[in-house]
This record gives C-alpha cells, sequence and structure tokens, in this order.
C-alpha cells in the first residue's frame, strides 16, 4: 500500500447534507468530490478528453458524466467507458472520527 497523507476536506455535519459534486483544491491538485446517499468519490477534476471541469457534470449509476462531450468515468476505478481509452486518477475517502479525508499518495522521492 502507497503511503498516503490523508488531509480533511468536510466536518463531519457535511454527511447530512444533500448529494452534490464539489471542486476542491487541496496539495496543489484540483479534485472534484462527489458525495452519494452511500459514499463519497474524489477524482481528478480536469476531463481527460479536452479539459473540462468534471465538477460541473453530474452523475449516474456508479459514474460521471463530462458535462463537453458527455464522455463517463467511473467513480470507483477512474476508468472511462468502452472505447474512450481513458481514464481519470481516483484518491481514497475515509470518512473518521472528526471528519472526511481524502488521501493523497506521497511522493516517492520524499518517501523519508
Ligand atoms: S472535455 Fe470532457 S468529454 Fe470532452
Amino acid at each position: 500500500m502507497k503511503p498516503m497523507n490523508w488531509i480533511k476536506i468536510f466536518p463531519l455535519s457535511i454527511l447530512s447534507a444533500e448529494d452534490f459534486l464539489k471542486k476542491i483544491d487541496i496539495s496543489g491538485k484540483k479534485l472534484c468530490v462527489v458525495k452519494t446517499e452511500e459514499k463519497f468519490y474524489a477524482i481528478q477534476n480536469k476531463c481527460p478528453h479536452a479539459g473540462a471541469e468534471l465538477s460541473n457534470g453530474w452523475c449516474t449509476k456508479g459514474k460521471i458524466i463530462c458535462p463537453y462531450h458527455r464522455q463517463e468515468f467511473d467513480l470507483e476505478t477512474g476508468r472511462g467507458a468502452p472505447g474512450q481509452g481513458n481514464y481519470v486518477d481516483t484518491y481514497p475517502v475515509e470518512i473518521k472520527d472528526d471528519g472526511v479525508y481524502v488521501g493523497i499518495s506521497k511522493p516517492w522521492w520524499r518517501f523519508w
């Protein structure tokens, strides 16, 4: 397992909020965080097709749909739909005692 920096992105009060897609800026990365009834997902916010912000898209059946050309990406794996040949980076999200955290891999060259 890769070493992670766990960064708090929301207080626990967010658990009672409506489902959403939000852009967040964290550790120099722009992520799209998706809250569904079941869980949170975090993926890169920039669409690999032509750079649209996925946080302006929408979700259906475990996929996020890009608002520009409607390519789809699996929220769990980041894989694009068959035939797209692309993917988005995914990040683990955990609900801890004091909030919701996203895990960002530590760069291997600074692993000490
Ligand atoms: S920019 Fe996302 S599908 Fe084209």
